[in-house]
């Protein structure tokens, strides 16, 4: 009796999807980047941005949890607790900061940890705070020693201990601060000391929206910029904006300016498509550095395991770029998994890609002619 495997041998694709050399001019790779932010693109992105809670979509567990955290500080005439949000770049974090100021009726600062080098930029920022303002801090793994260690009495007692002079002769100085609301944002939860996390009262993961979440923002994005859209239309620009809301309101307005030019709104599904060929974010959202990701670990690993430096070194993308902007999507939407050995791009990645894969469990075909 023989038994002869019916896997195909061939990792080789059917058709290659990814040249190794960058697209010129390839402005659209900027185009699916979470953080890709141009001046102007930022001051768009605030005509867009929801100010109430009520017309935040999404994030339905964060929003329950501040409604109540919100309601109860206001009855108690307290600020809102410290807050931490973490999870990939676009999801809101800064918008969401904006909400709970505007909500709570407080003023909200914003600012990034790199911007707080020196002692006196936090010393500064939290002197001028008003009693339950909403200090907005980016980026929060990011803080140096001296100012996270600034910030540890400042959250739990609202009071800024300060040395001054050195040695023998050094002083301490308690300066008292308003009752204030740290809102911290970060990518890297893990690189958080733990007696910085341990400070904020609320933590929360904010987690990629789904297709229909998506739908919804486009059609209150294209709402307010006036861009007429089919709802198949909204999908189609949902479905290839990586979950997430930045990317969404990005693609909205490109497709808007091809419609624009090369026929008339509305927005359909089938421009809509056209549109986002050409800006080369194909049907899933990936654009060319995913691609090219998961192409050098099929061709070049067998698909993996492989170590994150030496995918980095084989394609060179930076590696913390890889894991932070283009991995978490890879993740979510099971083209790539994390093993202890390595990176492995899924049989789902290879298929998308167009390769066999020879990896997939065989199927066995019985031969009882011998
Ligand atoms: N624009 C960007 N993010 C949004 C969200 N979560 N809800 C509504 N509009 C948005």
């Amino acid at each position: 009796m023989a038994i002869q495997s019916s896997y195909q041998q061939s990792g080789k694709p059917k058709e290659r999807k990814t040249d190794k050399k960058k697209p010129p001019g390839n402005d659209e790779s900027q185009l699916l980047q979470p953080e890709a932010q141009v001046e102007e693109t930022e001051k768009q992105e605030e005509k867009l941005r929801p100010h109430r809670l009520a017309d935040y979509i999404g994030q339905t567990e964060l929003k329950d949890i501040l409604n109540i955290a919100m309601q109860a500080a206001k009855a108690r005439k307290e600020s809102l607790d410290h807050l931490l949000l973490y999870g990939p770049p676009g999801l809101g974090k800064t918008t969401m900061s904006l909400i709970i100021a505007s909500e709570m009726g407080v003023n909200c600062k914003i600012t990034a940890a790199p911007a707080l080098e020196r002692p006196r930029d936090i010393v500064g920022l939290l002197v001028s705070l008003q009693p339950g303002d909403v200090l907005f801090v980016d980026e929060i793994h990011r803080l140096s020693r001296v100012t996270e260690e600034l910030l540890y009495p400042a959250m739990e007692d609202f009071r800024l201990q300060i040395t001054i002079g050195k040695g023998k002769s050094a002083k301490t100085r308690t300066i008292p601060l308003k009752p204030f609301t740290l809102v911290g944002a970060t990518t890297r939860v893990g690189s958080l000391t733990s007696p910085l996390r341990d400070r904020f009262g609320l933590l929360h993961r904010l987690r990629f929206y789904d297709l229909d979440e998506l739908t919804q923002i486009v059609l209150r994005t294209a709402n307010i910029l006036q861009a007429g859209i089919t709802p198949s239309g909204a999908t189609e620009i949902a479905r290839r904006a990586r979950g997430t809301p930045r990317i969404a309101n990005r693609l909205l307005r490109r497709v808007r300016d091809y419609v624009q030019v090369k026929a008339s709104l509305p927005i359909t599904q089938e421009l809509a498509g056209e549109a986002l060929e050409m800006y080369n974010v194909d049907s899933c959202g990936l654009d060319w550095t995913d691609r090219l990701i998961l192409t050098a670990m099929i061709e070049n690993f067998h698909g993996g395991p492989v170590g994150l430096e030496t995918l980095s070194a084989a394609i060179g993308e930076d590696a913390h770029n890889i894991e932070e902007v283009y991995e978490p999507y890879l993740l979510q939407i099971g083209f790539l998994q994390r093993t202890h050995r390595g990176r492995v791009a899924t049989a789902a990645a290879w298929e998308h890609l167009g390769y066999d894969n020879p990896n997939r469990l065989p199927l066995f075909t019985i031969n009882y002619s011998q």
